[in-house]
């Protein structure tokens, strides 16, 4: 598995992104594929999301002797950005079955393109903890600057953001706004168009994912 790694961006690579970021792409794929592969991609971008968390020893007993044994030792908190990030969030909670789930409710006007807040739901706890904000999209990072901007506001320190497909204008955004926060991408497309959507890019991944397209 390659990996490119900036100082705050992690490009992840992999044969099976490669495949599965063309399923996603590709307009004639159906719904069920299109949530299997974005199920697969997440759960290597939360692999590498992961990567940095903080370990506590302890002693444990094998069948032969006692040894040194290990566990996470910091809480993690999930919080998708609906809709479409509801779909990255099993993955993480498949390596951390105990991680709590925030939900941010914010959706792009279509003219302005400036992201609509109308949900939120934060767990406690958001002070210590790791916080991962999933989106399978950063386009503008207009959504994403507001989330991670809330986020700080409740105390939120260690933040990272996850996302599938991302523009180079939503990463210089985020670069500029939030540099503590270390992305982590499986793609980097060529620009936006004038609607703002993501080229290449895959469309709009909420509608595609719950089939509302
Ligand atoms: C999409 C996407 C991101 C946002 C990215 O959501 O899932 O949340 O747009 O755009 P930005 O970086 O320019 O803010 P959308 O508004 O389509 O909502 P949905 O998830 O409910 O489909």
């Amino acid at each position: 598995m390659s990996q490119e790694s900036l100082e705050d961006l992690t490009l992840v690579e992999h044969p099976v992104i490669s495949r599965d970021l063309t399923i996603l792409r590709n307009k004639e794929t159906n719904i069920a594929e299109f949530r299997q592969a974005l199920k697969r991609v997440g759960i290597i971008l939360a692999y590498h999301a992961l990567k940095e968390l903080p370990l506590k020893e302890y002693t444990i007993e094998t069948p032969i002797e006692k040894t040194t044994g290990y566990d996470i030792d910091q809480e993690i908190i999930v919080v998708p950005i609906l809709r479409a990030g509801l779909g990255l969030t099993d993955a993480i909670i498949q390596f951390i079955p105990n991680a709590k789930v925030g939900h941010l409710g914010m959706y792009r006007d279509e003219e302005t393109h400036e992201p609509v807040d109308y949900y939120s739901s934060i767990p406690e706890g958001v002070e210590d903890a790791m916080v991962l904000v999933v989106d399978p999209m950063l386009a503008t990072g207009g959504s994403a600057h507001d989330a991670l901007s809330f986020l700080k506001k409740q105390g939120a320190q260690h933040l990272r953001f996850v996302s599938l497909i991302s523009a180079p204008e939503g990463i210089k955004k985020l670069r500029e706004l939030h540099p503590d926060v270390h992305i982590i991408t499986s793609g980097i497309d060529e620009k936006l168009n004038d609607d703002a959507f993501i080229v290449p890019g895959l469309g709009d991944a909420g509608d595609r994912y719950f089939g509302t397209v």
